[in-house]
């Protein structure tokens, strides 16, 4: 035997080894495919809703006109006055004494004007996303002073090309407040759009709750929600939605926290307060973010029904934001709001013959919502939190006694605040405890196993808000991308494996216009004509999509996939379907191969499924221009029914397997 056919001979028998080798040591994920361990509940992932990043306002609440009831602290913010002859007192802004929830309007003297002579021009909120051929319905609060006015509206686009439009003649030359509605269809499509009012005649006539929608809302509701936003919310199929934030419950005081009855009844009756987000980051101003409450209670619990998801709302405990004012209510002053809390079981639970069943009977819901959950204190902690939630607690628990209380563990999930309200609310036999975490993706996957050592039999967690931060909290520099994602995946592994514990989870904040935008990251960017979702959101989509009914126990030798060799996973059952579902996060640059067995399992149907979320870069984006480009790819695989099943992990994957059982 020559040299050379000596080392063909034996890289031959080399390879022959190795692959022996490398099939006789495949490690094994194996799953107790018969023996479920825990019950995952239907709510294990929902998502988060706060009225942040123009989230409502500008946001899912489809409404075109910003400050269309003239309240905001400079009453003709968002407009502006044109003229082709200035005259003094033309136009001008009345504070009418008695109404306390909408006390101004705007008053317009035409003086024998014409179309063009003298009008209001809405810019929008960061423009008005306008699509050819759709539908607007426009509606106004008016009445006349003396005379009589025409108003011509116009849709116009960047450039001031006027793109649909109609004239509106008022039927009403009366002194009392009429509504008067008309629509009409926009010729093109246009992103930075506005809207300009013309006034003709010779009077004077008074405006107030300018407003103009498309008709292409959620579900076709007038007044409605933004339909693509909503659309990506319903495809997660969420199992509850918390609402209405976040940091709005606490407000920046008191007086600026979150009130549910003002949010209820006719628009024009809903007192609308500033946003706390207008000026909490002087890096990010937003001095025209307030919260116009068309979207209230009412809606937030429609929409909860439109999507099948469980209601959360989350009710102010009596303290406003701690690290803004920390305002608290004396404890014997809490009666009020602890009224509000009850009185809101009511409106969500009641028939219509009591008092808050019968409000929301009258906006057109008579059937309960069925509420099961509610939040007392959003971040809240202290001995003062934890002082007023016993209050809280008492009053509700005396009265619905099966409502379950969700109660704040504070902003970070360690340190001496956590630790003590950890204590404190184990103490009190919480039901469910809203843990927070922003933090770095290295920090996701360390904490893998966090929920692994919990208390099986105590208080239930509830992971209320968590991302992910490529930078730091409240970094401007913090980016959706693909490592931050993979690792949110990775980490709820563990919120799956311990469903037993963890009862809820949802990612925040939820919603970012690109151009409103005060905190990031998010889970779905905007702009006025368009969405995507984030790496994070196909994550989110992905766990909740492929939820199942039950744990079963999932482990590579013995022990479950907690970060060895950079993988994370979890098996789960959906006894509805009969199917066994495996989730495994490929954190590592590199490819990995395992087998799958299914302990217990005689037959599969060799046909499965396998969808995939990868990016071999973890820096990787979706954008506008780029919507899709980490997204998962599903295909079916056909399984060789004697042999475990082979399973190969891209590097930088999240991998769902779904396999039938027969
Ligand atoms: O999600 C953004 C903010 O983060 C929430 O309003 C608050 O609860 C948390 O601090």
């Amino acid at each position: 035997m020559n040299l050379k056919k000596l080392s063909i001979f034996s890289l031959l028998i080399a390879a022959i080894t190795l692959q022996g080798k490398t099939h006789a040591q495949t490690p094994v994920i194996n799953i107790k495919a018969t023996q479920p361990v825990a019950e995952i509940q239907p709510t294990m992932w929902g998502v988060f809703f706060e009225d942040i990043n123009m989230g409502a306002d500008g946001g899912i609440y489809a409404e075109l006109v910003k400050n269309r009831s003239f309240e905001f602290q400079k009453p003709l913010m968002g407009w502006k006055v044109e003229r082709k002859k200035a005259e003094e007192g033309d136009v001008i802004i009345q504070n009418r004494q008695g109404n306390t929830a909408n006390p101004r309007f705007i008053s317009i003297k035409a003086n024998n004007t014409s179309k063009g002579d003298i009008g209001i021009t809405n810019e929008g909120f960061k423009g008005m996303g306008i699509k050819k051929g759709l539908r607007y319905d426009f509606s106004v609060l008016y009445r006349h002073q003396n005379g009589h006015v025409k108003l011509h509206l116009e849709l116009i686009d960047a450039k001031g090309n006027i793109i649909g439009g109609t004239l509106l003649t008022p039927t009403s030359n009366g002194h009392n407040w009429k509504k008067e509605a008309i629509s009409f269809n926009a010729t093109e499509t246009e992103a930075k759009g506005k809207f300009r009012i013309w006034f003709e005649g010779n009077g004077e006539i008074d405006l107030d709750m300018v407003s103009l929608f498309p008709e292409d809302t959620w579900k076709k509701r007038p007044g409605g929600m933004r339909a693509d936003m909503i659309q990506l919310l319903a495809d997660m199929k969420p199992g509850f939605i918390r609402f209405p934030g976040g940091c709005i419950v606490e407000g920046i005081d008191l007086a600026n926290r979150y009130q549910w009855k003002k949010t209820l009844g006719p628009i024009e009756e809903r007192q609308l307060i500033i946003n706390r987000w207008n000026v909490e980051f002087a890096h990010r101003p937003s001095p025209d973010y307030f919260q116009t409450f068309g979207l209230g209670f009412f809606e937030y619990f429609q929409l909860a029904e439109d999507i099948g998801a469980e209601a959360l709302p989350i009710l102010n405990c009596g303290m406003a934001c701690q690290f803004n004012t920390a305002e608290v209510v004396p404890v014997n002053e809490l009666e009020p709001y602890i009224q509000d809390a009850l009185d809101l079981i009511e409106f969500a639970n009641a028939e219509p013959n009591t008092k808050w069943g019968k409000v929301r009977a009258d906006m057109g819901h008579p059937a309960p919502f069925d509420l099961k959950f509610l939040g007392i204190g959003n971040e809240n902690w202290g001995p003062q939190y934890v002082e007023r939630l016993k209050i809280f607690t008492k009053a509700i628990k005396a009265k619905y006694p099966h409502i379950k209380l969700v109660n704040s563990a504070g902003t970070d999930p360690s340190g001496d605040r956590f630790d003590y309200l950890n204590k404190e609310l184990r103490a009190m036999n919480a039901d469910i405890i809203d843990e927070h975490y922003y933090r770095t993706p290295d920090w996701f996957l360390k904490n893998a196993g966090r929920y692994d050592a919990y208390d099986r039999n105590g208080s239930k967690i509830f992971a209320g808000e968590y991302a992910a931060q490529s930078d730091k909290t409240v970094s401007v520099n913090n980016r959706n991308n693909w490592k931050c994602a993979l690792s949110e995946a990775a980490f709820m592994t563990g919120l799956e494996r311990n469903a037993q514990v963890v009862n809820m989870a949802s990612y925040a904040p939820l919603f970012a216009h690109a151009e409103g935008w005060q905190w990031t990251p998010d889970l779905i960017w905007v702009d006025n004509l368009r969405s995507y979702g984030t790496p994070n959101y196909h994550v989110q989509k992905l766990y909740s999509t492929n939820k199942g009914t039950h744990v079963l126990n999932t482990t590579q030798h013995g022990n479950p996939l907690t970060g060895q060799d950079e993988l994370y996973a979890s098996g789960i059952l959906d006894k509805k379907t009969n199917e066994v579902i495996l989730k495994v996060a490929n954190v590592s640059d590199k490819e990995q191969v395992r087998e799958v067995n299914l302990e217990g399992i005689k037959k599969f149907d060799v046909k499965a499924k396998l969808i995939v979320l990868k990016n071999a870069n973890p820096e990787a984006l979706n954008t506008f221009e780029n919507a899709t480009n980490v997204s998962p790819v599903e295909e079916t695989i056909i399984l060789n029914p004697k042999k475990k099943i082979s399973l190969i992990l891209a590097p930088n994957s999240f991998t769902v397997l779904r396999v039938k059982l027969l």
